[in-house]
């Protein structure tokens, strides 16, 4: 069975006069199997996020369907999580209490272990009592990936998670998250309009078109982790993309 199944979703919203409405997602089909790391991408604007919080439950469609694990989206799910862009932590909690949030249900010693795991995971070990305004950004961020691997979702929904961050932290970032993922086996589901990010985390990327968003291709980047930025399979999985998307690097030029 399949981990996510997007069944001809369309959205519109409606537009600023009567009557008018806005067409922001087209006949989206797609797939995400199990243990699948897969990133959406497209320019700004075209309707990723919004096509994202359908999948998690946030919004409703207004026409397709999206069924997880076999059954419909109605509303989020606490068995799937999401990562947002910035401000998702705490900031009355310190890192100990922030990571431990969706654990109440657990004794206080398993709690405990659960949390230190994950904080050593995303290399915080000795940050365990600051408080988010202490931390830098990039860390504020390995904060609500602990909290959000603690909680032991099926799914991780992404949207942006390192758009906020500086470009050495999100390198970094990018290769803590396929370590991790490669070692807890989680189906994540990633939004970027960053190409180069996309193909070098996922296993498949679903590149979307301008407003009114479908799916123009699908790319396989069957290429081995790590990835280096320079590898040639690498940048010719890069500039598939750049080409479905309607753009040209010429060399010397860089893509972000
Ligand atoms: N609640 C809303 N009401 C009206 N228009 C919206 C709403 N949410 C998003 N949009 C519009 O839908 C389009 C896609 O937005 P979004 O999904 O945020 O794009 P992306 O994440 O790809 O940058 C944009 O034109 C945006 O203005
Ligand atoms: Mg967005």
């Amino acid at each position: 069975m399949t981990a996510v199944s997007i069944r001809n979703v369309s959205m519109r919203f409606a537009g600023k006069k009567n009557g008018d409405s806005i067409r922001v997602l087209e006949n989206i089909d797609a797939e995400v199997a199990h243990g699948e790391f897969v990133c959406i991408v497209g320019p700004s604007g075209c309707g990723k996020s919004t096509l994202l919080n359908i999948v998690a439950g946030f919004l409703k469609a207004t026409s397709g369907d999206v069924l997880v694990e076999g059954e419909p989206v109605i509303a989020p799910d606490p068995r799937r999580i999401f990562v947002f862009q910035e401000n998702g932590v705490f900031p009355w909690l310190n890192v100990h209490e922030n990571v431990g949030f969706g654990l109440r249900k657990q004794t206080r010693a398993q709690r405990d272990q659960t949390i230190a795991r994950y904080i050593d995971m995303v290399s915080l070990a000795g940050f365990e009592n600051a408080y988010p305004h202490e931390l830098s950004g990039g860390m504020r961020q390995r904060v609500e990936i602990a909290r959000a691997l603690a909680a032991n979702p099926d799914i991780i929904y992404m949207d942006e998670p390192f758009g906020a961050l500086d470009f050495l932290t999100r390198l970094k970032m990018r290769a803590d998250l396929v370590r991790i993922w490669q070692s807890e086996k989680k189906t994540i589901l990633f939004v970027t309009h960053d190409i180069e990010e996309a193909v070098q985390l996922a296993d498949r990327v679903l590149v979307m078109s301008n407003r009114p968003a479908t799916i123009q291709e699908v790319v396989d980047v069957d290429l081995p982790r790590p990835r280096h930025l320079d590898s040639p399979g690498y940048l010719e999985k890069r500039d598939r993309i750049f080409k479905v998307m309607g753009m040209s690097l010429r060399v010397g030029e860089t893509a972000t």
